[in-house]
Order: C-alpha cells, then sequence, then structure tokens
C-alpha cells in the first residue's frame, strides 16, 4: 500500500435537516460533526486530510478540523469530491472518501477498507438492509425487490486515485451523475469490492438522526 489519504466531504447544504448552520458545523457530541471524521482518519494513521467545505464556510470549516486542507465544494457532492481530489498531495495513492455527515464512522472500519485496498481499486463498506423493499407508483406497491441481491452502501469508500479520477472524468464527460463514488466506478466497467460496514456509521440526514448519531459517540468516547 503506498501513500493513503482521506477526502471528506463536508459542502452540503443539509436541507433534511433544517436549522441555521449546515449540519456537517452543527455541534454534536460537543463539537462541529465534521471534526469527528478528520479525528477517526487521524486516528487510523490518515495523514493527508482534505476537506471540502460549502463555499462561503471555509473558514468556519477550516476551525473545526485543525491541520486538514480545505478547499470549496460546488453543487453536487460529485462536484464537491472532484474539488478534493484536486487539492490530494501529489504522493497519494489512494484515497478515501468520506461523508462528513457519517461522524461515527470507526478506527475498525478504516482499517477495514485501507487492507482491502491491496486486493481491489475501489472498495465500499455495505450493510444488510433491514426494510422490505418494494417498487411503487403513485400510492401503490407494485413489486418486492429481493432483499437478498440488495445492500446499503455507505462511506469510507476506498480508492486508487488513479481510477478514481479516471471515473469522474468519465462521469463529467457523459454528464453522469451520482451521489455515489463506487457508481462511477461500476459506470467505466471496473470492478467495486465490497467489505462489511457498520450499523452505527449512520448517515445524519434528519433532525432525528442528530440523537442516535450522538448516543454513539458518547458511547465510544
Ligand atoms: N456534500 C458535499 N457537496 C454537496 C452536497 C453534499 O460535499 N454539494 C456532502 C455533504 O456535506 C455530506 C455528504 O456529501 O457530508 C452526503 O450528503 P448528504 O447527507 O445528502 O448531505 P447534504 O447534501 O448536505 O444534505 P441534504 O441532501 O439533506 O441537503
Ligand atoms: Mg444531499
Amino acid at each position: 500500500m503506498g501513500h493513503v489519504a482521506a477526502l471528506i466531504v463536508a459542502a452540503g447544504s443539509g436541507d433534511r435537516l433544517p436549522g441555521n448552520t449546515p449540519k456537517q458545523l452543527r455541534l454534536i457530541a460537543g463539537r462541529p460533526m465534521v471534526a469527528w471524521s478528520v479525528e477517526r482518519m487521524a486516528s487510523a494513521g490518515i495523514s493527508s486530510i482534505v476537506v471540502v467545505a460549502t463555499p462561503g464556510h471555509e473558514d468556519e470549516t477550516r476551525a473545526a478540523v485543525g491541520g486538514a486542507t480545505v478547499v470549496a465544494g460546488g453543487d453536487t457532492r460529485q462536484v464537491s469530491v472532484w474539488n478534493g481530489l484536486g487539492a490530494l498531495p501529489a504522493g497519494a495513492s489512494h484515497v478515501l472518501v468520506h461523508d462528513a455527515a457519517r461522524p461515527c464512522v470507526s478506527r475498525e472500519l478504516i482499517d477495514r477498507v485501507v487492507a482491502a485496498l491491496s486486493n481491489c481499486a475501489a472498495v465500499v463498506p455495505s450493510v444488510p438492509v433491514v426494510d422490505t423493499l418494494v417498487r411503487e407508483a403513485n400510492g401503490r406497491v407494485e413489486a418486492i425487490v429481493d432483499r437478498n441481491h440488495v445492500a446499503g452502501v455507505q462511506t469510507p469508500q476506498g480508492f486508487s486515485v488513479a481510477l478514481l479520477r479516471r471515473a469522474h472524468e468519465a462521469a463529467r464527460r457523459r454528464e453522469f451523475v451520482s451521489s455515489d463514488d463506487g457508481s462511477l466506478v461500476l459506470a467505466i466497467g471496473e470492478p467495486v469490492a465490497t467489505v462489511p460496514g457498520e450499523r452505527n456509521n449512520i448517515k445524519v440526514t434528519f433532525t432525528e438522526d442528530l440523537r442516535v448519531a450522538e448516543a454513539i459517540l458518547n458511547d465510544d468516547n
């Protein structure tokens, strides 16, 4: 394994979590949300960390993340990742792309993704889906989706930097947009491996999720 960097996307507006502060800067268990992911990456030995911030919130983000490099994001998560890729240190061979909205990521999960990168150039954590999944239209169930063939996908997602750049360049050329980096790699026909994700690695999306994440963070520390 060469040099592994982290790219933490924290440039969203958090529309589903109303409040004056963008969600990744909201205090959770005593710290701005984004600070938790930065700390977990650092504790896993990741020394190069790029954080992508909401334009206009760069200074607050910088104050929250200590020594990490901060760059401005774009209108979509995909553009934010692209901007972050431009700020990676030249020596980085691999990158872990992580959502600031997942502050409960564990050291073990980070290690698991990094370890899997020695066998595959693209790795995503997945978790079984517990709810029954259906296809729905106009208030009616149209079909049941076979749960054995679907999974929930989380971050951190690990990639060879060259592969992820190639995937993003291809997506930009084809105007393909996805909220998930693994999907961009799959779209250029390259394999994407899974490793077990974690139930605690929730994405804070709605107001109710803040309480759950806070409980997990307080438990861990
Ligand atoms: N993100 C980003 N740039 C964007 C949109 C999202 O960096 N233009 C980041 C968010 O900050 C978050 C992660 O991508 O850490 C996952 O996105 P999501 O949970 O959807 O966050 P938001 O887009 O901020 O929330 P919402 O969709 O409710 O507006
Ligand atoms: Mg979003």
